[in-house]
């Protein structure tokens, strides 16, 4: 994403759409980060650009538990960032499972490999680095879980890229939907919010899927196949 996006922030002082003491308050009553989020979190404010892209505490533990209750266990996403998702995500991997992660930013993706290799993690989180829609032109699916994050101009190509790839029963979720309200302002749309709103209407529109906007922090949409109803089971089977 660009400079606005997804930002950990304070409660109350990032992206979210909700009052700053709503914020605090469901903050305060979501399970806490570990120890190596926390660090991640804060080298990434202290040495990185844009440190308001990190998902931060609610929308990472939401993440987790999103991987977690699907069974997930191959995940992808687009826009590792410095890893905070990532690390996330695997919090709630089920046994066997693992992460692809596509960066475009060497710089991001040092931080995201090395806090990754510190941590009780390491083995299940791949870091690619490079352009996300060739390295998913590259990769197989079928994946449990996609989560999309990257620059907001490449989602329609990045959602039509992984759809065919999202297992049956398997969820894509697409972050900053909502880009702090900014969506509702198609006149003096810029070009990230212009992408957004054609996102927005091309999934809402889009009879091949079933999606739930979710007005979490800056919008968070939940994206399945339709023709997963006659499928059984959840996920990729073990190995
Ligand atoms: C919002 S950040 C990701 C935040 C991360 N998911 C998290 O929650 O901490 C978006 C990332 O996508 C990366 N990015 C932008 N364009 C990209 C592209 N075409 N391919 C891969 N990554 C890209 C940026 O360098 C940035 O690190």
């Amino acid at each position: 994403m660009t400079s606005s996006g997804s930002g950990e922030s304070p409660p109350g002082l990032g992206l979210s759409l909700v009052s700053a003491a709503i914020e605090e308050y469901a903050a305060g009553h979501t399970s806490a980060r570990g120890p190596e989020l926390e660090a991640l979190a804060r080298e990434t404010r202290q040495t990185l650009a844009s440190p308001r892209m990190l998902s931060g505490p609610i929308e990472g533990r939401l993440l987790e538990m999103l991987v977690f209750v699907s069974g997930a266990r191959r995940v992808l996403e687009i826009g590792t960032f410095s890893g905070y998702s990532a690390l996330s995500m695997a919090e709630g991997l089920a046994p066997g499972g693992h992460i692809i992660t596509c960066e475009v930013s060497p710089e991001h993706a040092e931080v995201a490999r090395r806090h990754i290799a510190a941590g009780p993690h390491a083995g299940r989180i791949e870091v690619i680095v490079g352009r996300a829609l060739e390295i998913i032109g590259g990769l197989d699916g079928p994946f449990d879980l996609v989560f999309l994050d990257a620059d907001k101009s490449g989602y329609e190509d990045y959602y039509e890229a992984v759809l065919a790839k999202v297992a049956p029963r398997g969820l894509i979720v697409a972050d900053n939907t909502l880009w702090g309200g900014r969506v509702l302002d198609a006149d003096g749309a810029d070009e990230d919010t212009a992408a957004l709103i054609r996102f927005n209407d091309r999934v809402a529109a889009d009879s091949r899927v079933s999606c739930v906007m979710l007005t979490v922090r800056d919008g968070i949409t939940l994206i399945r196949r339709r023709d997963g109803d006659s499928v059984g089971g959840v996920v990729t089977p073990p190995p």
